[in-house]
């Protein structure tokens, strides 16, 4: 048996809020736009949604303090700065925290009495504002997927799923992606490798999310180094937006697994970036998979060959300086961890440490 739902309706194209800016008329008369500092303005993303919504005279407010990793209190005082105008509807705008961030606003704008720890109990809401997102990296996926990630009071990185925060349209533009920085073009395209590999490897997996992997795998093996080789290749740009998506789409059926377990703390306790963090990790999902579809496997190493080696080349190579203390924390959270029982293998606590000890420089 399987199953497949997205409902994200997805418009592809370069120019393409220009090119469809009626379609925020049918949402009402007054939007939030979510996004961080400064990474909207310089792409030029933020000013084509003000320039639509202008055209349109719908109303907009800018909420523009998301930063990387944004955390549970980042999300209260967002919402307590937002809650005083009565909005129809919300825009995101940026990679995947603006995203999800706007994910998490909107469920906590229409459901006024909810806090932020209730967006991770399913059954305490089934409503939120439309969600329109508008994707300027090429990694997150976020723009077609019913997840949100958030860092709690803790310092952990937490997910939550609801499929009322799937968005209703991603509006994707390639010519966003061109003014991302190298290291940001290989954190992202890293992720989206992983969302890719992750999900064609999952016991979560389906027939339809497999075609889609293969196709976003075989896109990225062909167009990540083009893309680090020269961010001006705007048919590579295109391919990797794309990419990003079906990718998105994989992990919308069927989550993410180990690497994204074990790439969580990296980020918000090291600074490394999510999809860095993340694919550090990519090559024990491949071998953990090994023995339970061997033929699956093959699929990845025919086209990535050795899928270290691919991530090695993109120019990612992780060294921290890690306290036994925190290695412990790491461990003990990861073999608790919900994604784990999707991921093929086994994993235990000394396996895991090892996976980590691999980038310890002390
Ligand atoms: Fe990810």
């Amino acid at each position: 048996m399987w199953q497949y739902f997205m409902p994200t309706k997805i418009l592809f194209s370069q120019k393409v809020i220009e090119k469809n800016k009626e379609i925020f008329k049918k949402f009402g008369k007054k939007t939030l736009i979510i996004t961080g500092k400064t990474s909207s303005r310089i792409n030029g993303s933020l000013r084509d949604v003000e320039d639509a919504l202008r055209s349109l005279s719908i109303e907009y407010y800018i909420y523009d303090k998301i930063d990387e990793n944004p955390t549970f209190e980042h999300i209260r005082q967002a919402v307590k700065e937002c809650r005083i105008h009565d909005f129809d509807f919300v825009i995101g705008v940026g990679g995947g925290s603006p995203l999800d961030s706007a994910k998490a606003i909107a469920v906590l704008l229409k459901n006024k009495s909810l806090s932020v720890e209730d967006l991770y109990d399913a059954t305490k809401y089934d409503s939120s504002l439309p969600i329109i997102a508008i994707p300027t990296t090429s990694g997150t996926g976020s723009e077609v997927t019913q997840y949100s990630v958030l860092t709690d009071d803790t310092g952990f990185k937490r997910g939550f799923a609801h499929d009322v925060i799937f968005p209703i349209i991603a509006l994707i533009d390639p010519l966003y992606t061109v003014s991302m920085s190298v290291s940001l073009t290989r954190s992202t395209g890293l992720d989206a490798l992983c969302h890719a590999v992750e999900g064609f490897l999952s016991k979560r997996s389906t027939p339809i999310s497999d075609l889609y992997a293969v196709e976003a795998m075989k896109m990225i093996k062909e167009n990540l180094p083009r893309v680090l080789q020269n961010q001006n290749d705007l048919e590579a740009r295109t391919a990797m937006s794309f990419a990003s998506c079906l990718a998105g789409m994989v992990i919308s059926q069927t989550s993410t697994t180990l690497a994204h377990v074990l790439g969580y703390p990296l980020s918000t306790f090291k600074g490394i970036r999510h999809g860095d963090a993340t694919a550090a990790f990519l090559d024990a999902v491949v071998q953990g998979a090994q023995s339970e579809v061997p033929q699956k496997v093959n699929v990845v190493k025919e086209i990535f060959g050795d899928i270290r080696d691919f991530i090695t080349a993109s120019g990612l190579q992780i060294k921290l300086r890690i306290d036994d203390e925190e290695l412990e924390g790491w461990v003990k959270r990861a073999l608790t961890a919900k994604h784990m029982q999707w991921t093929r293998g086994s994993f235990d606590e000394s396996s895991i440490k090892k996976l980590y000890e691999r980038m310890r420089s002390n």
